[in-house]
């Protein structure tokens, strides 16, 4: 009997996701012969069996589509909301997965649905899956869809606002998302030139940022465009988090204290409205007129890159090899130029940020742009 292929889209979408789900249909059903079908809305998908047939023409003229025509959701499968209620649905999921006979569930996501898809994976299911993530913050692979063109479209953002921070004497600070890793600001703000850069590995100094741009001020050059990542924060932000956590390990044990560590790391990750509060700041310490932009869901949409279709294509033809193989329980990771298998469990859900000695770090200095430190 033919190869029975089920897929799905999980977390947030990005470009590139189409071409991937192009990639693996093509060459599961034209080169090997398989059959393949779509569960709609991430994990939901399969917990309500809701399905979107990939055959004949679905998959032509979907590569360069962006978002995902299988629509997508942030549920896990043991912790899904249903009637308002979180609940463990991983029994609906495996049920689903054996009405329609499949011999593998390709997961396309980021470190959540990695992690989703490793709970699927023990619970018997044969599971691979692709790294998508515009905040390029999965472990154990150098690359995942959707990075270059979030990077390509914040990078374009940065160089429009150059030509009106220019002409109108401003500070202009510009919000990218990545709460918890700086690639995308990183990359953006060193191709595009920012003077200033703020990523969430390294706490920043309003004062030193303030220093810079006054010290541009007084060269002659009499705007600053400052790149801030969505997860950026001020070091006193950062020592505050720091020491109440130190405080939480002194005082309390046991459940108390895993219990309050997670509401600190709750109230820290969900902080909002660092990038006013920095240019707040800024236009104090400078008196320079100080306006914001946030690129917010901008950089996720449209046309994927062509990298990005490269990177999808090439990711989704092995992955359909590993299956082909009957290789489970992997992510296709891309390490250097070859697309290798990462078993799951060493994927997790854990976060990539950016190493202190990274050479975009590096460059960024010798380049004279301020990281905030
Ligand atoms: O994970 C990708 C991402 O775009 C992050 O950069 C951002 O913090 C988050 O998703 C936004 O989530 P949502 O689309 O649910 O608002």
């Amino acid at each position: 009997m033919a190869t029975r292929i089920g897929i799905l889209t999980a977390g947030s979408d990005c470009p590139g996701l189409n071409a991937a789900i192009r990639a693996i249909g093509k060459a599961a059903v034209g080169s090997l012969g398989m059959n393949i079908i779509g569960f709609q809305d991430g994990f939901q998908g399969l917990v309500n069996d809701l399905t979107i047939p990939l055959e004949g023409n679905a998959l032509s003229g979907i590569l360069t589509l962006g978002g995902t025509i299988l629509g997508t959701n942030r549920d896990q499968p043991n912790a899904m909301q249903v009637n308002n209620q979180e609940q463990d649905m991983t029994g609906a999921v495996v049920d689903t997965y054996h009405k329609h006979k499949l011999d593998a569930l390709v997961c396309l996501g980021g470190r959540e649905t990695q992690a989703g898809a490793l709970h699927l994976s023990r619970a018997g299911l044969n599971v691979i899956t692709l790294p998508k993530a515009i905040d390029n913050d999965i472990a154990m692979t150098d690359a995942a869809i959707g990075f270059d063109t979030a990077m390509s479209i914040a990078s374009e953002a940065i160089d429009r606002l150059h030509s009106t921070a220019h002409s109108h004497h401003r500070i202009i600070l510009v919000e990218i998302m990545g709460a918890f890793a700086g690639w995308l600001t990183l990359g953006a703000g060193v191709a595009s030139g920012a003077d200033v850069i703020a990523i969430p590995e390294i706490p920043y100094d309003a004062a030193k940022i303030a220093d810079t741009i006054l010290s541009r001020n007084q060269a002659g050059k009499r705007y600053s465009i400052i790149a801030v990542s969505e997860g950026a924060k001020s070091r006193e932000t950062a020592d505050f988090f720091e020491h109440s956590m130190q405080i939480n390990e002194k005082i309390r044990s046991g459940p108390e204290r895993e219990r309050v560590a997670g509401i600190l790391e709750k109230i820290e990750d969900q902080l909002i409205g660092n990038t006013l509060h920095l240019a707040n700041r800024l236009e104090l310490y400078t008196s320079l007129v100080t306006r914001i932009t946030i690129l917010g869901h901008l950089v996720r949409g449209g046309t994927p890159s062509s990298t990005d279709r490269l990177l999808a294509t090439l990711m989704g033809t092995a992955c359909v090899r590993l299956i082909h193989e009957g290789h489970f329980g992997v992510m296709v990771s891309l390490r250097g130029a070859d697309l290798v298998p990462i078993p799951l469990d060493q994927v997790g859900g854990g976060h990539k940020p950016i190493p202190l000695d990274h050479p975009w770090i590096e460059s960024a200095r010798q380049v004279g742009t301020c990281l905030g430190d």
